[in-house]
């Protein structure tokens, strides 16, 4: 398996690999998106389409990625995306991709809808900066027992992920009849105030729960006002993610949010949703220094990060990028990804003539002289 590591010059390369080691239907659902898949792609174009420029003669010997996160410091502007499931790509899951993050420094986010339990996690990341992704459930007592366990795990921000109000329909999916809990591997199955939902006669059947899972999640009622009660049951600082217009992200400041992430899901909710990065630099521009904003979805580069650093984004999250490392090779696949991304990083920043990322703004993009 690590052999096969050796030859991996790019993330590309890692997804290569993770295609042919995955069961197919395992890896469409990871790599696939809603629709014609065209908010896919656009994801990619968008970064592809940017232009950076250099400031020569900077003195750039010492390069220092150190970023600070809703006060915590981590070791780079890149940060482990919230992914469900990760059982998909190797049996170890989020276990392997916390270690992963932790010997890295790297922020690490857990899906509500992970395949290991949140205290299994918090221990594989050890003294890692982790937060905790949550949906808001239809039940409120199942919300809030993820955030009661998530606080005593040491997690420090409860990232609420807004823009599932019904799951995307990912055709590759369809195609593949693929159902994503039918095999029974979500951890919040095991939750315990989840399995007090159960009947008595229920609690040893994984279909009854299963389908009792489907009638909290996705949930469509859920309002901005679920987020003034969230504020209510928690003192960890809240990050709305699924962010996508700045009216909203002015919303999630009046609701009491610290971040936002400017996301789309990984193109994995609608073909017609713009990308993330053309979409960033409004959203910045209305939430002044308010909450600190990050982005996801496409980041695939080093040079896609300095992009989204360059207009405003405090820190990026890589789902696919991630996950494709940990399907190549488990904690030392997803290491390999996460030092790939830092390394371009390293060099983008070296050759763009900048030391740290707080440097980087809108003076290293090619459009702002286009435009004046
Ligand atoms: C996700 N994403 C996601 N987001 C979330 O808030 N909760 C979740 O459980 C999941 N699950 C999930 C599974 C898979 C297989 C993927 C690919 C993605 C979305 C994720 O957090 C992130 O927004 C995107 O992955 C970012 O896009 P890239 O980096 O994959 O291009």
């Amino acid at each position: 398996m690590l052999d096969d590591l050796q030859g991996v010059v790019n993330i590309d390369d890692l997804e290569k690999l993770a295609k042919k080691r995955m069961l197919p239907t395992y890896y469409d659902y990871c790599a696939g998106g809603a629709g014609d898949e065209s908010g896919l792609r656009k994801n990619r174009q968008a970064f592809e389409r940017k232009q950076l420029i250099p400031k020569v003669l900077s003195g750039v010997k010492k390069i220092d990625l150190t970023t600070q996160v809703l006060g915590s410091e981590v070791a780079s502007p890149i940060l482990a995306a919230p992914v469900g499931m990760q059982h998909m790509a190797h049996p170890d899951a989020e276990v392997a991709t916390a270690k992963a993050a932790n010997r890295m420094g790297f922020g690490f986010c857990l899906s509500t809808f992970a395949s290991k339990s949140i205290e299994e996690v918090a221990l594989a990341n050890g003294n890692g900066v982790r937060w905790f992704q949550l949906y808001l459930m239809a039940d409120r007592s199942v919300t809030l027992s993820l955030v009661r366990r998530a606080e005593a795990a040491g997690f420090r921000a409860i990232v609420v992920t807004v823009d599932v109000p019904r799951v995307g329909r990912r055709e590759r999916d369809v195609r593949n009849r693929f159902r994503r809990f039918e095999t029974g591997k979500a951890a919040i199955l095991r939750d315990p105030v989840f399995r007090s939902l159960l009947d008595h006669g229920d609690k040893e059947s994984s279909v009854a729960a299963l389908t009792k899972l489907d009638q909290i999640f996705p949930n469509p009622g859920a309002v901005w006002s679920d987020i003034e009660w969230l504020r209510t049951v928690t003192h960890l600082p809240i990050v709305i993610k699924g962010i996508m217009c700045p009216e909203d992200a002015l919303k999630a400041i009046a609701y009491g949010a610290s971040g936002i992430v400017v996301s789309n899901h990984g193109g994995r909710q609608s073909d017609r949703f713009p990308a993330t990065i053309d979409v960033l630099d409004h959203v910045v521009k209305a939430v002044g220094d308010e909450v600190e904003v990050y982005l996801d979805s496409g980041i695939r580069r080093g040079t896609d990060v300095i992009t989204a650093l360059a207009l405003g984004a405090r820190a990026v999250l890589v789902g696919r990028a991630m996950l494709w490392g940990l399907a190549v090779g488990g904690e030392e696949g997803a290491t390999l990804a996460f030092e790939l991304l830092r390394q371009e990083l390293f060099l983008g920043l070296s050759v763009l003539g900048v030391t740290t990322p707080s440097q980087l703004d809108s003076s290293f993009l090619f459009e702002t002289y286009r435009e004046e």
